[in-house]
């Protein structure tokens, strides 16, 4: 009796680390139902991309992938995509890419073992969220990838329908995972031993216990008493939603870490109106004024979009000078993309994008002088490191601070520091990007 040949996959994943999370579920999924997953394209019989359409340049990316390996399909591979990209265009991506058989978005995962069958069994197959869906993707099948830090979705969708936002259409309606559970599978990642969490959704804050047992701040607690577990971290918060009880549980429990990331888009209330973001620019700098009385210093990080439709010069400027109030230690900017379904694609998008460019390029420089002074205040401190991984050319260790910022550090003499592990720096070179020190005997 010949054993049945290995079936094997490949998969891709672009986007947010929702998605990376999401496929790590996907890969245990597949390997439960005896797939191997493979390192190159070339040794799958499955291909798939977990794709994001955040931007119209997320969204090409899986086109392009999927055109360069149409060629492969003469050896009788198959590809499906999943993720966002796969919920927005639906049954669409046959037609733009007849090769593709499975089209599966987020809420359809735990269909994937019978998808999986039809597949194989030449068919097409369809997985798509009608956005009324009222369970998360819960399975025992998680492969996660690093063996220290792990993800824990509390929370998927979105209902607050920004202009400009695809996520409601990719990822449907908000629903919370219960609280319990979440802190059972806390635990079981602390006896593995994981010792840091980040808790992931796209609102992370709006999180609502479906048992009613814990608000988003006390699960956030919680977690972070669990036994073994060093830090946590959560992502990503909408300033709305975004409570003092939040900061009450930072100061309150020390493995919480030092960072908020509090994406506010833009810094003129014209356009925060115009984005249907919910807050003014003073309900923003309310929440911005709780974290600087914080008992630790909590770095605060950000996201803007610029030329978004109807952004004058003095709207931009209004940006830059949020900038400077609020002394951000790092900030994600983009250019407006018009997406799909969402409601600023109405508005006439009528900013070049040579404008675009020059805007994100302004946001971006000062942003960088920001950096490189705030994080002077971190030289000559010792601080806490998670080691990440070895730079051996430059015979350097990586890891991160509480805070989120990247170490870059020599070990002490005869002293190898084991990934996972956590040791002192004394930051002895601070860079925009960068801290530079010495590990601490
Ligand atoms: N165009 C540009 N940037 C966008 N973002 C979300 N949608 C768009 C869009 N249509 C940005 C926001 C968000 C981050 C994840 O991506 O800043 O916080
Ligand atoms: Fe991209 Fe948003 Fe989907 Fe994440 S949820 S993959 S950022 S579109």
């Amino acid at each position: 009796m010949s054993a049945e040949p290995q079936k094997t996959f490949y998969l891709e994943t672009f986007g947010c680390q929702m998605n990376a999370h999401d496929s790590e579920k996907v890969i245990g999924t597949l390997v439960s139902e005896g797939y191997q997953q493979v390192p190159t394209v070339e040794e799958a019989g499955l291909v798939l991309y977990n794709t994001c359409s955040i931007r119209d340049k997320a969204e090409q990316k899986v086109f392009n992938r999927l055109n360069d390996y149409k060629k492969l399909l003469k050896q009788g591979k198959k590809f499906g995509v999943l993720g966002c990209v796969a919920q927005q265009e639906g049954e669409k991506i046959f037609g733009r890419a007849p090769y593709v058989s499975l089209v599966c978005g987020s809420a359809s995962y735990r269909k994937l073992p019978e998808m999986l069958i039809q597949i194989e069994a030449g068919k097409r197959a369809t997985g798509l969220d009608d956005r009324q869906t009222d369970e998360c993707f819960e399975t025992e099948f998680t492969a996660r990838t690093n063996p220290h830090r792990g993800y824990i979705t509390i929370i998927e969708g979105c209902d607050k329908f920004c202009a400009y936002c695809v996520v409601p259409f990719t990822r449907g309606k908000e629903r919370s995972r219960g609280s319990d559970s979440v802190l059972a599978e806390a635990r079981q990642m602390a006896d593995l031993g994981y010792t840091e969490i980040q808790l992931l959704g796209q609102n992370v804050n709006s999180y609502r216990d479906p048992a009613g047992k814990r608000t988003f701040a006390e699960l956030l607690a919680a977690v972070g008493e669990t036994p073994g577990i060093r830090r946590v971290r959560f992502t990503t918060s909408h300033p709305r939603d975004f409570g003092r009880d939040i900061i009450e549980a930072i100061d309150a429990v020390p493995a919480l870490c030092d960072h908020v990331h509090l994406p506010v888009q833009s810094g003129s209330n014209n356009v925060l109106d115009a984005m249907q973001r919910l807050y003014s620019l003073d309900q923003y700098l309310e929440r911005i004024a709780w974290m600087k009385a914080a008992r630790r210093e909590i770095s605060i990080t950000s996201d803007m979009i610029v030329g978004f439709p109807g952004e004058t010069e003095a709207d931009f400027e209004a940006t830059l000078a949020l900038l400077d109030e609020v002394g951000y230690d790092s900030v994600f900017g983009f250019k407006y993309s018009p997406r799909p379904n969402t409601p600023s694609l109405k508005l006439e998008d009528a900013i070049p994008d040579e404008e675009k460019v020059r805007r994100l390029s302004v946001l971006n420089e000062k942003q960088r002088e920001i950096q490189k002074k705030g994080n002077q205040r971190h030289l000559g401190q010792t601080l806490e490191v998670m080691v990440e991984g070895q730079n051996s050319a430059r015979g350097q260790w990586v890891g991160r601070t509480s805070q989120n910022k990247v170490f870059n550090f020599t070990a002490a003499e005869g002293r190898v520091p084991s990934i996972g592990s956590y040791t002192s720096v004394l930051a002895t070179v601070c860079l925009p990007n960068s801290l530079v020190g010495e590990m601490v005997v």
